[in-house]
């Protein structure tokens, strides 16, 4: 059977129910914190430095870097469901955080506004125009100033097709079950998702599709967008290989300069 998927699926899906089914990756403070450690052992950063998280959701990542003392991140998503999740949370424990509604391809910042740019957690792949990626990381590259980094996190496109299983399911606490039916199609990885709530019954029946990457894929995207110096690194993951989070157990992580 081949999963359909309406595509501006992305526009819609990333919501508090995203935050309830994706929380073992995206909800979990420990992976974050983790994953803070390796992108910082990979590519420093100095806390006066200016950063964005682009596609950065509900801003766990700007979140925890500001908690560690760097003072001026901003977080760009489309949803704005996630960014009033983020708003909330630094409202909470007085981070100045800066929460911005967008499009990665296409933002109003200046020419250099940012010391680095880090597009994480798998925010790639989405669009179903094949140049989308590129002008995202081509608008990341405009962004930075000159010397300025990239940091980016992807599923491992490679991993995903060789080892993903066509049913999963896994239960959050004890009230809500998702069911994942998985397919790749040509170059993406296509899913149906559905959500149970014992107290609500179906909160979710949703398809999607996300382009898959390896790593030579990602350093040409990424040099065709401006970038040097692109360095891949596998296994990077701060996930346990004991939970199975479909595209997110298996991460490539790039890091790359602009000229
Ligand atoms: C899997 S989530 C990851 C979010 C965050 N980086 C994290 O690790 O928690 C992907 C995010 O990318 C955002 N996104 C995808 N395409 C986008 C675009 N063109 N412009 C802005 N946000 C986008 C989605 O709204 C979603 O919040």
């Amino acid at each position: 059977m081949t999963i359909d998927v309406d595509p501006e699926w992305w526009k819609t899906l990333f919501d508090e129910v995203y935050l309830l089914t994706d929380a073992r990756s995206v909800n979990d403070a420990a992976v974050t914190r983790q994953e803070i450690d390796i992108y910082l052992a990979l590519a420093p950063f100095g806390s006066e430095d200016h950063i964005l998280d682009m596609c950065g959701g509900h801003g766990r990542h700007a979140l925890e870097l500001c908690r560690r003392g760097f003072k001026y991140c901003t977080v760009l998503d489309y949803a704005q469901a996630l960014l009033d999740v983020g708003k909330r949370t630094a409202a909470a424990e007085r981070l100045p955080v800066e929460f911005v509604q967008g499009d990665a391809r296409r933002t109003a910042w200046a020419d250099g506004s940012f010391d680095h740019v880090l597009l994480l957690g798998n925010s790639l792949g989405y669009i179903d125009d094949t140049d989308a990626d590129l002008h995202i990381l081509q608008e990341s590259a405009r962004l930075l100033k000159p010397g300025g980094g990239l940091v980016l996190d992807v599923t491992d496109g490679a991993a995903v097709r060789g080892q993903i299983s066509p049913q999963a399911w896994h239960e959050i606490g004890d009230e809500v079950v998702v069911c994942r039916q998985r397919e790749i199609n040509h170059d993406r990885v296509c899913a149906r998702e559905m959500v149970m709530s014992k107290a609500d019954g179906l909160i979710r029946d949703r398809t999607y599709c996300i382009r898959l990457y390896d790593g030579t894929q990602l350093t040409t995207l990424a040099t065709a967008a401006g970038f040097e110096e692109v360095e891949v690194y596998t296994d990077a993951t701060a996930l346990s290989a004991t939970i199975d989070a479909g595209c997110m157990n298996h991460r490539l992580v790039v890091t790359a300069r602009k000229p």
